[in-house]
């Protein structure tokens, strides 16, 4: 649809940036906090770039004063932020931690007496240590418990100040990086172990929802997804057929749990065959269908183009970690779809393909599936940003890439989305789990690297005066 005139996006639109607990605020041990699954991962050498770790990573929580107050000169009017389970409970469950507790009363009251809206992440990757040695993590239905009894702690303790809640970021990246490329904790590769977790994940999911009913009545809480729309490579109808068996796997597995509380069909049919599907317990579509959001939360980065694979075809390859343009393999799935680089877009030096228009199809095709309102919790640019002289940070590179998005999120809304906000990935500079701290997203420069702490001062990049522009035209002037 090409629109004649665009409808501005809404007067209480949440103009956001993001970040995730592990990534900015270090302080690991401190105050009471337990380590996380995190804390231990990254002393396995060889599993991050350079050995980079989150014990101190940019600082925030010593710095958050510093952080708030930028936020507030920008004019932000929301900051999406996640919670680390082991600060309000040291070893997953048991006794409450206050100064836990406190870090946050404080960073939120901060927040608010700055005109701020916090939305929080009940869980952004870093699970109690403690969890995964008692009983497996995410693996054990004994998960479903502990996870509830965190959350409605938040709940009981913030549900008075904060609206917003996300529940659990990228469920789609987590449990794959961590059960079947390993990548990430608990470093296994196992597919049925892998479509387990996930669904003891989507009931835990499902449940902290059902609390969140009871003791938040007025507040909305969705979850985060990793949405990377599908694009046949071709109109050969093999290749779109690659392109549905992938968007079915890859997205709908996960989206239609939480908007319908049901698996689709074909990748059921087909991992049951694999013998790779869950296992169902008694009660368990109940509470799935119990358990729907108020909105559907997406993490939106690239679109990713699929061809037909043959039964003897590629199979799982390696991510670029390295900031290497050019070195991702295309991975695929025997018999169902393997990637391929869409020759009609650029991509970053981490071979994310750019694609603001496929942002617009994003919304657009989960508005047509769920009719759910959407946030968009995550979208930004992983960039080298180079520090020039009198502390000035020229990343007009990142400011075209906002800006499209934008626009086709306008787009969008004219479509007749229901868009709540557009959180930006991320405030600051911070740690690329992964990657250290070379590949910068943030609108505020950290003056620290892999090799050094340096004086970790914040320098605002061009990016921020733009986007401050942005939010006091409510979108307007892009
Ligand atoms: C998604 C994750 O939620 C976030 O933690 C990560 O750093 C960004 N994507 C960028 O990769």
């Amino acid at each position: 649809m090409i629109h004649k005139k665009l409808v501005n996006f809404p007067e209480n639109f949440l103009w956001g940036a993001a970040s995730a607990a592990y990534q900015v605020e270090g302080a690991w041990d401190e105050d009471g906090k337990g380590p996380s699954n995190w804390d231990a991962y990254v002393r396995i050498p060889g599993t991050t770039f350079k050995g980079t770790n989150g014990d101190v990573a940019v600082d925030h929580y010593h710095r958050y004063k510093e952080d708030v107050a930028l936020m507030a000169q920008m004019g932000l009017k929301a900051y999406r932020f996640s919670i680390a389970w082991t600060r309000i409970y040291p070893e997953g469950s048991g006794e409450v931690n206050e100064a836990g507790l406190k870090f946050y009363d404080d960073l939120i009251n901060e927040l608010i007496k700055n005109n701020v809206e916090p939305i929080i992440t009940l869980y952004h990757w870093d699970l109690p240590q403690a969890l995964q040695e008692a009983y497996g993590g995410w693996e054990s239905r004994k998960i479903i418990e502990d996870f509830s009894n965190y959350c409605v702690t938040l709940f009981k303790r913030f549900g008075d100040r904060v609206k917003y809640w996300v529940s659990l970021n990228e469920q789609n990246i987590f449990i794959m990086h961590g059960y079947l490329s390993g990548a990430h904790p608990p470093k296994v590769m196992d597919c049925k172990r892998m479509y387990q977790a996930n669904h003891i994940a989507s009931l835990a999911n499902a449940k902290v929802i059902q609390y969140f009913r009871k003791v938040v009545p007025n507040g909305k809480i969705g979850p985060s997804f990793a949405y990377s729309p599908a694009y046949a490579s071709s109109s050969k109808p093999e290749d779109v057929l690659a392109y549905e068996n992938a968007e079915e796997l890859n997205s709908f597995w996960w989206m239609d749990v939480y908007a319908w509380g049901e698996y689709p069909k074909a990748v059921w049919n087909y991992l049951e065959r694999e013998g790779l599907a869950p296992t169902i317990e008694d009660g368990d579509r109940e509470l799935l269908k119990a358990g729907i959001p108020d909105f559907m939360g997406v993490n939106y980065y690239r679109t990713t183009t699929y061809e037909i694979n043959s039964l003897a075809g590629v199979g799982a390859g390696q991510m670029n970690t390295t900031g290497k343009k050019g070195s991702t393999p295309d991975t695929g799935i025997p018999g169902l779809f393997k990637t391929i680089r869409n020759p009609n877009l650029e991509a970053t030096d981490w071979d994310w393909e750019i694609d603001p228009i496929g942002l617009r199809i994003a919304l657009r095709r989960i508005t047509c599936r769920y009719r759910l309102p959407i946030l968009i919790s995550e979208n930004g640019l992983g960039a080298f940003d180079t520090l020039e002289e009198g502390d000035v940070v020229n990343d007009d590179y990142r400011i075209e890439f906002i800006r499209r998005h934008l626009e086709e999120c306008k787009k969008a809304i004219t479509d007749g989305v229901d868009l709540l906000g557009y959180c930006v990935w991320s405030f600051t500079d911070l740690l690329s789990w992964l990657n250290g701290y070379q590949k910068r997203y943030g609108f505020v420069y950290v003056n620290r690297d892999e090799e050094s702490e340096k004086d970790m001062r914040r320098i605002k990049k061009q990016s921020y005066y733009w986007y401050k522009k942005v939010i006091e035209t409510n979108g307007k002037e892009l």
